[in-house]
């Protein structure tokens, strides 16, 4: 018996049968409540699917069928029955662009990310996201001028085409590559320079949902949402490595933010102790915990104090090109989430040094968070609607 669940994707046009019973052969036997979750989140897919197709009539988006019912574990009710209140998916290293390739049979890093943004898409419609975060490496290589073709190749055409990806803002920060460090002004390449990506400075050419970039002094650090309150860090700067490159000195560049570390560790600090917010959740590229390739980074321990005085729920970051988590203590309740995985993924089986990592895998991926007042919903999404990981925090 072949049954159609529809989801709606704008632009890309694509029909996926998807098989009732195949999908049932998944669910655990004999667990109710696993069944019962489903048929919840079903209900919200119908729901949400009854409204898309009136929007969809209204403003002409295409109807694409899914294989997959495991996009409903997106579904935005937590297991206890809450409404999450705000959800928001989670993307990083997405900007690698062209034609890296993976050593693993992912395919180009173009390629990868591609079927990463649909699988955002899908899950997205499911999550009604508010908005979404990148961890930052949105461009490898910079924007070199004002009209770089190269924001089009990364973001425009990449996630843009879809209506639950474009409705929302993206709230970016930047990484290393972002300020250029592929590049090298002895070998002749073009300066570029991350101030081509801040909303305010090039709105002309940037789409009005990308605000960039967190945690800079020229844009934003904090954004609030009912029970959420999200810091952004602007953390290359603080890595020493960076500081003699040639690409240091760009226009913008790290050597010029050098001196307000402090101010974004103090205006961080000034900012949690005035929330008010159930859940604080803080956004930078590099890792503070990570097993990937680039593991713990130095300088960014420092906030690791600072997170758990002001109870800090998340950091997300990016850089290491892998999902995962990481628990500072279960006192604290603090976890270490990366999502850097948006293309090309690290070539590694298993987590290096030295963390007990709650969750580690190498794989193309992004994650979604969904906030109540009460709990927090953290899934780890690989391809095929496949839900790697998932916990939820809890607190009365
Ligand atoms: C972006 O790239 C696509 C092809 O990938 C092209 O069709 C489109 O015109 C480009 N848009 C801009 C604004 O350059």
């Amino acid at each position: 018996m072949k049954k159609y669940e529809s989801l709606h994707v704008e632009g890309k046009r694509e029909r996926l049968e998807y098989d009732l019973l195949d999908n049932k052969k998944d669910l655990r036997p004999g667990s109710l409540k696993r069944d019962r979750m489903t048929r919840c989140g079903m209900l919200v897919l119908l729901l949400s699917c009854a409204s898309s197709l009136l929007i969809g009539t209204a403003i002409g988006v295409h109807i694409v069928y899914t294989k997959s019912l495991g996009y409903l574990k997106a579904r935005p009710v937590s297991s206890s029955g809450q409404l999450f209140d705000t959800k928001f998916l989670v993307v990083g290293d997405f900007g690698m662009g062209g034609t890296l390739q993976s050593s693993g049979d992912f395919g180009t890093a173009k390629e990868i990310q591609e079927r990463i943004a649909k699988e955002m898409a899908y899950v997205g419609v499911v999550l009604q996201p508010d908005f979404v975060v990148s961890t930052g490496d949105n461009i490898y290589g910079g924007m070199k001028d004002k009209a770089d073709p190269a924001y089009n190749e990364t973001f425009l055409s990449v996630y843009q085409g879809y209506p639950s990806l474009s409705q929302v803002n993206w709230y970016s920060v930047l990484g290393e590559q972002d300020y250029g460090s592929r590049n090298d002004k002895a070998d002749g390449m073009a300066e570029s320079s991350p101030l081509y990506q801040m909303t305010a400075l090039n709105e002309e050419n940037l789409a009005k949902n990308w605000v960039c970039c967190g945690g800079r002094r020229e844009s934003f650090s904090v954004k609030q949402h009912k029970s959420l309150d999200l810091y952004f860090l602007d953390t290359s700067p603080f890595i020493h490595k960076y500081l003699n490159k040639p690409w240091a000195s760009y226009p913008g560049g790290i050597l010029s933010e050098q001196s307000k570390l402090q101010a974004q560790l103090d205006m961080l600090e000034s900012h949690l102790e005035q929330s008010t917010a159930p859940w604080k959740v803080v956004v930078g590229h590099h890792p503070i915990l990570s097993n990937g390739v680039n593991g713990n980074t130095a300088e960014l321990q420092q906030l690791r104090s600072i997170f758990k005085r002001h109870k800090v729920n998340l950091y997300l970051n990016g850089h290491d090109l892998v999902l995962q988590d990481i628990e500072e203590d279960k006192k604290s309740g603090l976890h270490y989430v990366t999502s850097g995985s948006g293309a090309l993924p690290q070539d590694l089986q298993t987590g290096l040094c030295c963390n007990k990592a709650k969750f580690f895998e190498a794989v193309p991926g992004f994650v979604t968070v969904s906030v109540a007042q009460h709990e927090v919903r953290v899934q780890f999404w690989g391809e095929k609607a496949k839900l790697l990981h998932e916990y939820e925090l809890k607190r009365s």
